[in-house]
């Protein structure tokens, strides 16, 4: 799912954590499909403007990238993000 490459490559889960369970850094979004107050605008003024401690994502991201991105922290059975490719040892 190309939501989940990005959510891993742009670095929403540095803060949000890997499988979205939150960090002290920032909240959990596991849960963001069920808040009703959420809606796609919310989310995507959210990652395009960023937030009190969030960095804006408009420079780094296009609507389509933005659209992928919502539409895996909506998903129901969300995938895991694949883990980073890390360099062999
Ligand atoms: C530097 C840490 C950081 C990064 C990187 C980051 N966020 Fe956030 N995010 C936050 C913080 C902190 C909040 C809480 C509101 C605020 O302070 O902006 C937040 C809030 C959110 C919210 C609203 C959650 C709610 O329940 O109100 C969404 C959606 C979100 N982030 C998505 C993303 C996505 C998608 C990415 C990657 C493109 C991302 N964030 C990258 C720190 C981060």
């Amino acid at each position: 799912m190309a939501g989940a490459v990005l959510y891993r490559d742009k670095g929403c889960g540095f803060c949000h954590g890997a499988s979205l369970e939150g960090t002290k850094k920032a909240p959990a979004l596991a849960e963001i499909r069920k808040q009703k107050a959420m809606t796609n605008e919310k989310i995507s003024n959210q990652i395009l403007d960023g937030g009190t401690k969030m960095p804006p994502f408009r420079e780094s991201l296009s609507d389509e990238e933005i659209q992928q991105l919502i539409a895996f922290l909506r998903s129901k059975n969300r995938p895991v993000p694949p883990p980073p490719a890390a360099p062999q040892q």
